[in-house]
Order: structure tokens, then C-alpha cells, then sequence
């Protein structure tokens, strides 16, 4: 990655911009752009973008909206003590992550406010433009990270917050990611209301455990004739995911990704279901057990268990990065509408597109080769990935053209 000077810088607009999420983006990118760190599960890194002139990571500039009032660099330390990130590594950057707590802005709406629901959007719209403006910033992507809001209420129901912020996002002219399973750009109000904007958008909910593990099984079983008779899963974890996915509620919102996975490889939905138990005592730390139970030839009998171990952030962050630069240059190429060429990330892609984690790899490929301004010729020699991913035959592959 080397920062070109020649570019105008992007900026990533954050909606949740003090959680762990958000934090170990903001961290990460300062620590991978300095060279402190390899960027390791940045996917946009591999030689395969090298020619997608995506934005450089020295080229993000960082702001957003919290409803929290506690300073980036403090937020990073905790992180840090509970080893979400690696010693030193807050420190190093704290000058990055202390200008960009000077461009965080308060969200909402917070318990009392007495803002309609338009003066609302209105304010974060503004809040958006006026960073956009005074960093002289080229274009911005507002990428949500809040806290996981309770599924659907129905159509009269209040707009839940996400989509206040995805109806900004599109007053202030700027393409959205939505990497959370809330609402945001799925409202009907706000799905109106992208249809016309010209802008690019994609989600939802980051796909970066059990759910990414279910994507590399379900086709496997279904490619084999393997009949699954259940697929069960519970999760362990804490931190403020934990803590908002406690409500049943929320935890409808996130499960419901995480079953379409299974429903589009398999073709059918097993018995099962899957449980999220809040356990504070694990921070940031996920356990994640599968359980699927399956027939082989003959209808005997099998099981299969996996246990998925991992650092919620750590996993989350290099996404949050991809996506961001995926996207800004979607949008610099002129592409609207949903990026279903970015399901590879998510649990319920927007738009059209496979289901099988491979497929969705060659999909991505083809996107990042499109993005590219010498698209075609011989981009995949000496790349790396050891195959050819063939070429994008039109823009509804990607978005659509504007
Ligand atoms: N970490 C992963 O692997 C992963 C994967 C997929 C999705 N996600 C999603 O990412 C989101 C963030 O996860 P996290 O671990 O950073 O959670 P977190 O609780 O640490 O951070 C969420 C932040 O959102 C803020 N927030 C809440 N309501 C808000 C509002 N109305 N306006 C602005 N800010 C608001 C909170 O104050 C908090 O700072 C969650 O929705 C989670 O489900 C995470």
C-alpha cells in the first residue's frame, strides 16, 4: 500500500464511531497505512486490487456519529487491555485517533430529544457535509457500526434510527455501507428514496464467524448430496454487541442473516436454530459452536461440530476497511444502486448474487477488475490468486451504471 500523492482523500464516515468496531477501524488503519502492522484480513490488499485504484489507506480521513461521549484514544486503551489490540499499537497512532475523535458528532436521537424525525436526518446530513467540506475530501462513504437495533417494528412504526442515518447518508450525497443487521437502507422509506440518488450502497450485516463458516459448509453438503437434517448454533460473547444482542429482539435481527445463509446454500431450511448469549466476562472474544447433524449414503447418520474462536473487531475491522475503499471507488466509477458484487462480506447481501463463499470470492474479483482504469488486460497474470476470474460482463454485475 503507498499513499498517492496525486489523490484527493476520502472520507469515512462513521455511525457508531466510538464502539469496538469502529475503534480497531480507525487504530488498524493508521497502524497498517504507518507500516507498524502487515494488514493482515484486509482482502483489498492482496495483489489482486493492486490495479482497482482503490483509495489508499493513508488517503481515509475519519469521523462520525456516537450517541457516547468517551474519547477514541481511551476507547483504544480499553481495547487494548482486554487484548483486542496488540500492545503499543493505540499509542503509536493516538494522534490519528485523536483527530479523529475531533470529528465525531453527537448522534441520536438520545433519550428526551426532541427532534422530529426529519430535523434529525437534517442535522446529520448537515454534520456529514460540513466534514466532507472542510476537509476538502473528494467523496465519503458512511459506513454504519452502531449497536444492532431491535428487527423491523412494521411500517408505521417510528424510522429506526439506522435509517435516519441512511436517509443523511443520501441528502449529503454519499454512498452507504450498512455492515450491521439493523434496518438502515432496507426501509422501504429509505430503499425509495436510493433508488433515485445515484449513489451506490451495500450491506447488510459483516459476515465474520459462524455465518462466514456457513458459507464454506452449506455448499460443500449441498455439492456432495449430503442431506443436513439440523444445523444448530449457539454463540458466546460479551462487549456491547453482547449487550445489545441480549434483547431477543436484536438477536431476531442478527439470526435472521445468519439462517438465509443456510436457506440459499442448501436450498432448504434444517431444523435448528441459533442462540446468542450475552456473557460479559468475554468482552470482545466470540465462541461460536455449530452443530449439524446429516445423512450420508444409505441414510446413515453423521454429525459434524465446529468451534469458531475469534476477536469480534479484529475479525470486523479489515471488512469495515474493504468496504470503505470498495465503495468509494464504486462510486468514483459512476456505479449506483446495491453492490450485490459485495456479498462476499455479508450475511444478507443486497441485490443479486451467489450464496457459496467461492462464488462470492470470484464475484469480488470481477468487481475489483472492473473498478480498475486499464480493466481487462492481462490483470490476472502473476496476481497471486492462481486462477482466472474471468471478466465483469455488464454493470448489473456490480450496480447499475449511472
Ligand atoms: N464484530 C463483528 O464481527 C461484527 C460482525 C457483523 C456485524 N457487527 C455489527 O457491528 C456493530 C458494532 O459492533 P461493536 O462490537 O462495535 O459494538 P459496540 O457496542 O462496541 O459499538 C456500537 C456503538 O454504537 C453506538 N450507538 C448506539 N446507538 C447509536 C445511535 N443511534 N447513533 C450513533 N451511535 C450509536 C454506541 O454508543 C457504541 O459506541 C453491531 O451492530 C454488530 O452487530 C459486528
Amino acid at each position: 500500500m503507498s499513499a498517492s500523492l496525486s489523490r484527493p482523500r476520502v472520507g469515512v464516515w462513521l455511525i457508531g464511531a466510538r464502539g469496538s468496531v469502529a475503534t480497531t477501524v480507525v487504530t488498524g488503519c493508521a497502524a497498517v497505512a504507518a507500516g507498524l502492522h502487515p494488514p493482515t484480513g484486509m482482502v483489498t490488499e492482496t495483489p489482486v486490487f493492486t490495479r482497482s485504484d482503490l483509495p489508499a489507506l493513508s488517503d481515509l480521513v475519519f469521523g462520525g456519529h456516537d450517541t457516547l461521549d468517551c474519547p477514541l484514544p481511551k476507547r483504544a486503551e480499553t481495547l487494548t487491555a482486554g487484548g483486542v489490540l496488540p500492545p503499543g499499537v493505540a499509542t503509536a497512532v493516538t494522534a490519528e485517533l485523536t483527530a479523529a475523535d475531533r470529528e465525531i458528532r453527537p448522534g441520536g436521537p438520545t433519550p428526551g430529544d426532541t427532534r422530529s424525525q426529519a430535523e434529525l436526518i437534517t442535522a446529520f446530513a448537515a454534520d456529514i457535509r460540513d466534514f466532507v467540506h472542510r476537509h476538502d475530501l473528494e467523496r465519503a462513504v458512511v459506513v454504519n457500526v452502531a449497536s444492532t437495533e431491535p428487527a423491523s417494528q412494521g411500517p408505521d412504526a417510528p424510522l429506526p434510527a439506522s435509517t435516519l442515518y441512511a436517509l443523511a447518508a443520501l441528502r449529503a450525497g454519499c454512498p452507504y455501507v450498512n455492515f450491521t443487521p439493523s434496518e438502515g437502507m432496507h426501509h422501504p422509506v429509505a430503499a425509495a428514496e436510493a433508488a433515485g440518488s445515484g449513489l451506490p450502497h451495500a450491506g447488510r450485516d459483516g459476515k465474520t464467524g459462524q455465518t462466514l463458516l456457513r458459507a464454506v459448509l452449506g455448499p460443500m453438503f449441498a455439492q456432495r448430496a449430503l442431506r443436513v437434517r439440523a444445523w444448530s448454533g449457539t454463540n458466546l460473547l460479551g462487549g456491547g454487541d453482547g449487550a445489545a444482542l441480549a434483547d431477543p429482539a436484536a438477536a431476531a435481527a442478527k439470526n435472521a442473516g445468519k439462517e438465509r445463509v443456510l436457506a440459499d446454500t442448501l436450498g432448504t431450511v434444517p431444523e435448528g436454530e441459533v442462540h446468542i448469549d450475552d456473557v460479559p466476562a468475554l468482552g470482545d472474544w466470540k465462541t461460536a459452536w455449530d452443530h449439524i447433524a446429516f445423512d450420508g449414503f444409505l441414510g446413515t447418520r453423521m454429525i459434524l461440530q465446529t468451534i469458531w474462536q475469534g476477536c469480534d473487531s479484529a475479525l470486523a475491522a479489515p471488512l469495515v476497511l474493504d468496504l470503505a475503499r470498495l465503495t468509494a471507488r464504486a462510486h468514483e466509477t459512476g456505479l449506483s444502486g446495491p453492490l450485490g458484487a459485495l456479498g462476499f462480506y455479508f450475511k444478507d447481501p443486497v441485490g443479486e448474487g451467489p450464496s457459496g463463499l467461492s462464488e462470492q470470492y470470484e464475484e469480488l474479483i470481477r468487481f475489483g477488475r472492473s473498478l480498475g482504469q486499464g480493466e481487462g488486460e492481462g490483470q490476472g497474470e502473476g496476481e497471486g490468486v492462481g486462477r482466472d476470474a474471468g471478466s465483469v460482463s455488464g454493470p448489473e454485475a456490480t450496480g447499475e451504471a449511472r
